[in-house]
């Protein structure tokens, strides 16, 4: 509102995130309303808008509360549901087979060491359910060399691919950028913060084949038989957090802002999972 917005709509899955908000409900009355809804159902509640921000990911206040099971640093219950809906983490791990283990852990964290801690994984459950945050910590510990100084935690890529399976986050993006694009009215701005590489590559995926610079407009037609492209790029490269924000924010270190303006061409067929650099699994089975 701030920045000069007339209306603002916001989205959160999570349900609790909304208590907090009430003192904004009470400064800007109408002007300011809440969905408790995935993103990707945007098209649902509004057309014709002037600008889509999607924030992804966890945010500071989720990872904080150990109830909910996103963190590696405090126990907890291993549930990582951001909507509080569906299977948690712990019924993915207890329940997976190994293979669909691993290969959440290889796609979605880009985890290397996937198999062996897929199949420790499966060991340690055969002698007692994996209940906790810290229980997988210290599978994951077993099969990892021990952090050294400046490296990530051995967990960091196994917590973010599961959190990413337990919500869906790659569909939910592939998703919410092409309602996005449908309810951008022409000159709107869609404004996209991504958190790590597989997001930041499907935004940016995504923007250059609407734009018309990645095998959308094909060269050998006439320019009039030509797809008109639905965005115009406006960030040729993503904007980091510069270091006054992050000595306020020091989580931004990772955060890449992408933005594109929606052009009066209509919207057309929805791009493919292979278009947009998405990593995508078998339909999940339970072992
Ligand atoms: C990075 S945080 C946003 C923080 C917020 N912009 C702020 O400044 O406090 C991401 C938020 O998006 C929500 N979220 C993640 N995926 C979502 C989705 N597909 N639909 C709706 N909300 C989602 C999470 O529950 C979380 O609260």
């Amino acid at each position: 509102m701030n920045a000069g917005a007339e209306r603002v709509i916001g989205f959160d899955r999570d349900p609790s995130v909304f208590q907090p908000l009430a003192s904004l409900k009470e400064q800007f009355g109408d002007k300011i309303n809440f969905v408790n809804d995935r993103f990707s159902n945007m098209a649902a509640h509004v057309a014709h808008v002037d600008g889509v921000v999607l924030d992804l990911g966890v945010s500071s206040m989720q990872l904080d509360e150990a109830e909910r099971g996103f963190s590696f640093m405090n126990n907890g219950p291993l549930d990582m549901r951001m909507g509080q809906e569906g299977p948690s983490a712990a019924d993915l791990v207890n329940q997976s087979a190994e293979k669909e283990i691993a290969d959440i852990l290889y796609l979605f964290g880009e985890e290397r060491a996937s198999r062996r801690i897929a199949r420790r994984i499966v060991e340690a459950r055969q002698k007692q359910a994996i209940h906790t945050t810290f229980d997988l910590v210290d599978i994951i510990k077993a099969v990892l060399p021990a952090q050294k100084k400046g490296q990530a935690h051995p967990a960091t890529r196994s917590f973010q691919a599961l959190r990413i399976a337990v919500n869906n986050e790659y569909d939910e993006l592939f998703e919410g950028l092409h309602a996005a694009e449908k309810i951008l009215k022409a000159g709107g701005l869609l404004m996209v913060v991504s958190f790590h590489s597989i997001e930041d590559r499907m935004v940016k995926r995504f923007f250059q084949h609407r734009a018309g610079r990645l095998g959308g407009n094909n060269r050998f037609l006439p320019e009039a038989e030509q797809e008109a492209p639905q965005f115009e790029i406006v960030t040729r490269k993503p904007i980091a957090a510069d270091e006054k924000e992050l000595a306020v924010n020091p989580r931004a270190r990772s955060a890449l802002l992408r933005v594109a303006r929606r052009t009066a061409a209509q919207t057309t067929a929805a791009l493919s999972a292979k278009d947009m650099g998405m990593p995508k699994l078998g339909a999940l089975k339970y072992a």
